[in-house]
């Protein structure tokens, strides 16, 4: 079975799917270049909606760039999701229609703390989607993704080409704080939304 249609299987059975590997050495080593390169033009990352919308470290400590979808740099990797987009739209019909998505920093010592990535009133997130590009991160380093399960709390380390997707919806999750800086690529697949074509 490819690495797509293990995700799509995993998603179906228990609504989240990590796989290792889903970029090689070089190919993350390639995106982490391209975050640190940009680091400068990242942002504070904010939490809530339209005039909700602020900076609270409290809750959120990372630095994020929204990607453009044309942008050349990220071309083989939004290539590799796009595929698995398409996996997921023909296996389970989700639906999805486009992806929207960010480069995101966690500087040492910040965190996000337990959250649904759904906003309220809103269901066009559908799957979210975390690839991490962190070279020779071992479990001293922390950082921990922690998604809430039925069956208890399951970690997972930010480890270099791993992917984790799960159902928007279905799993409140946070981000543990780290011994040194975090990186990663992290999006969501969308729903078509009426009236958008
Ligand atoms: C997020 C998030 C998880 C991670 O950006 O909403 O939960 O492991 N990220 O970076
Ligand atoms: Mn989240």
């Amino acid at each position: 079975m490819t690495g797509y249609a293990c995700v799509a299987d995993a998603l179906a059975e228990h609504g989240l799917a990590v796989l290792p590997g889903f970029l090689d050495a070089e190919e993350t080593a390639q995106l982490a270049a391209v975050c640190r390169a940009r680091r400068d033009g990242f942002a504070r990352a904010g939490v809530g909606r339209a005039a909700g919308h602020a900076v609270n470290a409290a809750i959120r400590g990372d630095d994020v760039l929204w990607l453009d979808e044309d942008d050349v740099a990220v071309q083989p990797v939004l290539a590799r999701l796009a595929a698995l987009q398409d996996e997921l739209n023909r296996t389970l019909y989700l639906g999805l229609a486009r992806l929207e998505c960010h480069l995101a920093a966690y500087p040492a010592g910040t965190f996000y703390k337990r959250h649904l990535d759904q906003h309220r009133g809103e269901d066009t997130r559908v799957v979210t989607i975390v690839l991490y590009l962190n070279q020779g991160w071992v479990a001293e380093h922390g950082g921990q993704l922690r998604i809430y399960t039925e069956e208890g709390a399951r970690d997972v380390l930010p480890v270099g080409g791993t992917l984790v997707t799960f159902l928007s919806d279905r799993f409140e999750h946070e981000v543990l704080p780290a011994t040194r800086e975090r990186l990663s690529l992290t999006g969501w697949f969308r729903r078509r939304e009426a009236g958008v074509f």
